[in-house]
């Protein structure tokens, strides 16, 4: 390959990783985006550096260079999602989600919104994106305590199949999954995948992991990692690795 063309495919991996800013204070996140950006295409806000700092974590990730996937996961009444949506198109996130399980009417309700907001705004439209089925939630607990008696597989790929028809941009999903919704939902439906462990690193609490190329050959388009990278005691270097290890996959596609 040429120098441009790994150029270019060093790019693209940059590009898909995602690092999820899981800190309590945006003094904190503001020096990992200085730390990271330069290595890496997009950072997370969470609930917790959201609940803590509020829109200002997102103007300030943005002033710093990142591009910002806001994972605050709305589920509400169409009405009050389709408000707050007006509201996050205005902070100028890349991609925002919402709980798919909110039904067809909040989720059209929220895609219109944005839509209407950005154009109003003169902003770029965020990208909506679906969470399916918490990684958090077993099957026994969908079917015993929400009371939803078809499998795992099928309940993702059919709630995928919603947030698609209701025109939402993509998911949130296990990597372990993707390749199922990228077979239902087709290319250009984006697949953002959390739960990814480079092969050497801990576990912690997470634990149907794949590694970060499994992840993009099943079929993700972003991946988001936390700790492997917070925890790194050389936060640059871990993302670089990660993107080395991408890029390798992006070759052998
Ligand atoms: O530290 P770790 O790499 O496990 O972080 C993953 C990030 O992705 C966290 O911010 C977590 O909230 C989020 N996430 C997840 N599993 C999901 C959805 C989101 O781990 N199913």
């Amino acid at each position: 390959m040429s120098r441009s063309g790994i150029l270019e495919q060093m790019r693209e991996a940059k590009d898909r990783l995602c690092v999820a800013l899981d800190v309590p204070k945006l003094a904190e996140a503001e020096s990992l985006v200085r730390e990271l950006h330069g290595s890496v295409g997009m950072f997370k806000i969470g609930l917790e550096l959201y609940s803590a700092e509020g829109p200002r974590a997102v103007e300030r990730v943005r002033e710093l260079g990142g591009r910002v996937f806001l994972d605050l996961k709305l589920h509400d009444i169409p009405n009050t999602v389709a408000r707050a949506a007006r509201v996050l198109t205005r902070l100028g996130a890349s991609f925002f989600n919402m709980h798919a399980s909110g039904g067809s009417a909040m989720l059209r309700a929220a895609v219109d919104a944005v839509a209407d907001e950005a154009v109003k705004a003169g902003v770029e439209r965020p990208g909506v994106l679906g969470v399916t089925l918490l990684t958090s939630v077993p099957a026994d607990v969908l079917h015993d305590e929400l009371a939803v008696s078809r499998a795992v597989p099928d309940h993702v790929i059919a709630l995928a199949r919603l947030a698609q028809d209701c025109g939402l941009a993509g998911v949130v999903a296990s990597a372990q999954e993707a390749r199922m919704v990228r077979n239902a939902c087709g290319v250009g439906f984006t697949i953002v995948t959390p739960g990814i462990r480079p092969r050497d690193a801990a576990l912690a609490d997470q634990r149907r992991v794949t590694t970060p190329a499994e992840a993009l050959a099943l079929g993700s388009d972003y991946i988001v990692v936390g700790r492997p990278i917070l925890d790194a005691p050389d936060r640059a270097a871990a993302c670089r690795a990660i993107v080395d290890e991408l890029a390798g996959a992006l070759q052998a596609a």
